[in-house]
């Protein structure tokens, strides 16, 4: 009994002893094993997809395999490989597809819901903007009133009042843009660029001190495209002495692009300030100028004086395309707004440094268009030889 029982035992051990051996080299021999298996399979799996992506080269899964490294070849990965490149587009958008770019926008409103389709009930045709404390509120609500449908509203705020204008109804409609202390140019530079105005026939970019009792806008416009200008103001109803004769209103005339300047101001007829010349205060620009003219715009020199010299480099022929609107006429008010806004400093009170600021910046302006030039046409003289 007794060694039968050890028999059976020593059978068991033996058996759980070979048992565990046996498993000990499965285990150790099973990864190697399903390793070189999963290679193998890989192996003539990739061979496969890459006969069948050579193949079928418009195939869509044939552009997932691009992924897979495939061999050292690299041959595999130019036949699936499809980028777009369109030099055509817009600098940095090469890689769309053309159909997709929107190189343009606009200043529209839309809705939140409906069709997209649906949102626009009108898209105005020109653009007027001012530059805005709320203390001249009620002097731009006399204004924008001059102003129909078919003209987008936008006020610069430089006094960081906006919903107070919501006073008035057409406040709700406009585009409010505020930051604080800033000028129109300032403004113009940042948030008008010939590309998001692309909708807009002409852009009015103006002063909030102008009276516009003799004023309509429509009739402006239709004025501006009879006489083919670029670049117009209205004319200027004296009610104290003009720097410039070119801007100041003629009685018995429509328009006019030229006039007679005190002695010695004018070099040539053709040349600002005796034509190809209207103030800063009130330009009106087409489109066309327009995206000329944002470019001339220096990010520093805030003021924008000197800038009504230079308008005729971007018209042709200037003195052709740069006038004065005298049927529709404005009075400037002359009311110290902005120029307040600055700093009192070193015993000059605040307006007396931005009117320093503002000279300044005419002859950094003037040193730079003169020296560009220089530079141009030296550059094109050494070429050219
Ligand atoms: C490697 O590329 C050459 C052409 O550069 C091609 O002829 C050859 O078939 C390719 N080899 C394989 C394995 O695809
Ligand atoms: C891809 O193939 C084209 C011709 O089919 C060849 O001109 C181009 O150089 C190839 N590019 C690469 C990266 O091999
Ligand atoms: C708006 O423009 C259209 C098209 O130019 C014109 O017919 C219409 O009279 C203009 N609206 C006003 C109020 O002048
Ligand atoms: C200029 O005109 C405005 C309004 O048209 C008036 O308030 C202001 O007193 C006038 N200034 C002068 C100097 O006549
Ligand atoms: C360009 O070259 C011409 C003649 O070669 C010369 O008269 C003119 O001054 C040059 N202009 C500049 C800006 O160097």
């Amino acid at each position: 009994m007794v060694s039968r029982k050890t028999n059976e035992s020593m059978r068991l051990i033996v058996a759980t002893f070979v048992g565990v051996v046996f498993g000990f080299f499965i285990g150790v021999s099973f990864p190697t094993f399903s390793l070189t298996k999963l290679n193998l399979s890989s192996s003539t799996l990739t061979t496969t997809d890459f006969k069948y992506t050579k193949h079928t080269k418009l195939s869509p899964s044939s552009s997932t395999h691009v992924q897979h490294p495939i061999g050292n070849n690299g041959t595999s990965a130019n036949v699936t490989l499809k980028k777009i490149w369109v030099s055509s587009n817009p600098r940095g958008a090469e890689r769309l597809p053309p159909g997709i770019v929107r190189a343009e926008s606009d200043l529209y409103l839309r809705r939140l819901w409906g069709k997209p389709s649906e949102d626009l009930t009108s898209t105005p045709k020109y653009l007027v903007t001012f530059t805005v404390g709320y203390d001249q509120r009620k002097n731009i609500d006399a204004a924008v009133k001059k102003f129909s449908g078919n003209f987008t509203i936008l006020l610069f705020h430089y006094d960081g009042r906006t919903t107070e204008w919501d006073e008035f109804e057409w406040s709700k409609q406009a585009i409010h843009v505020s930051v604080r202390r800033q000028t129109k140019w300032w403004y113009a530079k940042r948030f008008l660029h010939p590309d998001i105005v692309a909708p807009y026939d002409y852009i009015f970019i103006w002063d909030e001190d102008l009276g516009v009792e003799h004023f309509k806008a429509e009739k402006y416009i239709k004025l501006v495209r009879k006489h083919g200008l670029e670049i117009s103001q209205p004319g200027l109803e004296p009610n104290k002495t003009l720097t410039w004769q070119m801007t100041r209103r003629r009685r018995d005339l429509e328009v006019h692009k030229e006039t007679e300047e005190k002695p010695g101001r004018c070099n040539h007829p053709h040349l600002p300030p005796c034509a190809a010349f209207v103030e800063i205060m009130a330009p009106v620009f087409s489109r066309d100028a327009w995206r000329c003219v944002w470019h001339m715009i220096q990010n520093d020199l805030v003021h924008g004086w000197g800038l009504d010299f230079a308008l005729r480099k971007c018209v042709e022929p200037a003195h052709e395309r740069i006038g004065v609107i005298d049927s529709q006429w404005i009075v400037h008010q002359s009311v110290p707004s902005l120029r307040n806004q600055g700093e009192a400093q070193d015993g000059k009170t605040a307006w007396q440094g931005v009117r320093e600021r503002c000279k300044k910046e005419w002859i950094i302006f003037q040193k730079r268009l003169s020296r560009a030039e220089r530079a141009y046409f030296k550059q094109v003289n050494s070429t050219s030889h």
